[in-house]
């Protein structure tokens, strides 16, 4: 049993997407444990990207992530940091697949809807970071 970390980042919040990605999670039938609306702080965005800190974008991905409020999913099941990182699309815009969250909703690869841990390491580091107050 594993359990990952998803963040509904703010253009998702804003554009009021967050019912229609919730939406995809349940439609795969994945356990949403938690889930909580909040903010991401600055000294909290650079932590949890702080492996592209030396990145040209990464001024543009903090302001991005800080803009507005998001929502925090905990979702928990058998394999479930892959099957959300499918169900997510890639990272490069232009490689994000119809039928996936960023394929569909997104058209920019830093403004990209959604976040999920990418291993059980750092889901986690991200669990502990965004629900460690639960
Ligand atoms: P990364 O952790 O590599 O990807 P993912 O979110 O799929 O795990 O990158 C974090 C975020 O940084 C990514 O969601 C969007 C942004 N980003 C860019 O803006 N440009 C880029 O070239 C990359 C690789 C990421």
């Amino acid at each position: 049993m594993e359990q990952t970390l998803v963040i509904i980042k703010p253009d998702g919040v804003k554009r009021k997407l967050t019912g229609r990605i919730i939406q995809r999670f349940e439609d795969k039938n994945l356990l949403i444990k938690e889930m909580y609306q909040g903010i991401v702080t600055e000294a909290v965005a650079k932590e949890h990207y702080a492996h592209l800190q030396d990145k040209p974008f990464f001024p543009d991905l903090i302001a991005y992530m800080t803009s507005g409020p998001v929502v925090f999913l905990l979702l928990e099941g058998t394999d479930v940091i892959a099957l959300v990182r499918q169900l997510l699309g890639a990272t490069n815009v232009l490689n994000a697949a119809a039928g996936t969250i960023r394929g569909d909703f997104a058209s920019s690869t830093t403004e990209n809807i959604v976040h999920a841990s990418d291993s059980k390491e750092s889901a986690e580091v991200e669990i502990q970071r965004f629900f460690s107050h639960l």
